[in-house]
């Protein structure tokens, strides 16, 4: 194994040592976006999970951050890795298998770079479940399969929850918001489920698929269960209740 890297900038605000550098990070976020290249995802959507990733990472860096939470040296490097890495086989990969391919590929790209092995296996620990079931699934859809079986949410690590709930809180925000509609307008399913409500409801297609987004949006905020997140939850909800009143009581 390499040798650990030791030199941290100070951009990370943490007391105690520290094994990865702001330019290493640089280079993971680039490592991920080869990785989108390199198995054919196309470039709009390429742009739109870079800026997810990137989302995720903010606020992970800000629930992490000094004056919120008390999460220590390692655990904030172990959530500002996995939020980097955590969607990395998203799209090319098996969706319901991406929090564990995930988390494998992240831990091997982190070891060859140098990390050690205990933060690198924490990296992967973190992404494995970060859709939240013990099953690896999205909640929503191992709920549907499991049923009363289902236990949610079951985590390995408390990092690996404030990943998770960082990833959710991203439905909840303007940007992740317009990803969900644009998601939806590519899914033939989708497309066809909003025609089906536009019709029935008189309204068009558009805001039939953004009534679904905002019932989808409403499921995830009951995932969010860390205190000081639920907190941004409930106000990005409020404000998205308010800018769509019009169409939700139509
Ligand atoms: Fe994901
Ligand atoms: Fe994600």
């Amino acid at each position: 194994m390499k040798e650990i890297v030791n030199n941290f900038e100070e951009d990370i605000r943490i007391n105690g040592p520290v094994e990865i550098r702001n330019e290493a990070l640089q280079k993971f976020r680039e490592v991920v976006e080869e990785y989108y290249v390199n198995n054919n995802v196309d470039a709009d959507l390429i742009e739109q999970l870079a800026k997810h990733n990137q989302q995720v990472e903010d606020f992970v860096r800000d629930y992490s951050g000094e004056d919120k939470e008390s999460f220590d040296v390692k655990e904030r490097e172990i959530a500002i890795l996995a939020a980097i890495f955590h969607d990395i086989t998203k799209v090319s990969g098996d969706f319901l298998d991406h929090g564990k391919d995930g988390g494998r590929i992240a831990e091997k790209i982190l070891q060859e770079n140098g990390v050690s092995f205990e933060l690198a296996h924490s990296v992967s620990l973190a992404i494995e479940r970060h859709m939240g079931g013990e099953e690896g699934y999205p909640g929503r859809m191992a709920k549907k399969e499991f049923g009363k079986k289902f236990k949610y949410p079951i985590y390995k690590t408390r990092v690996a929850q404030m990943v998770y709930e960082c990833d959710i809180l991203t439905q909840l925000t303007p940007e992740g918001f317009e990803k969900i509609l644009l998601l939806r307008e590519n899914d033939e399913e989708n497309r066809i489920e909003d025609e089906k409500v536009a019709e029935e409801k008189r309204i068009t297609r558009k805001e039939a698929s953004i009534l679904s987004a905002l019932q989808s949006a409403k499921e995830s905020l009951s995932f969010i269960k860390m205190k000081f997140i639920e907190e941004d939850a409930n106000k990005f909800w409020d404000e998205m209740q308010k800018k769509y009143r019009d169409l939700i009581e139509k």
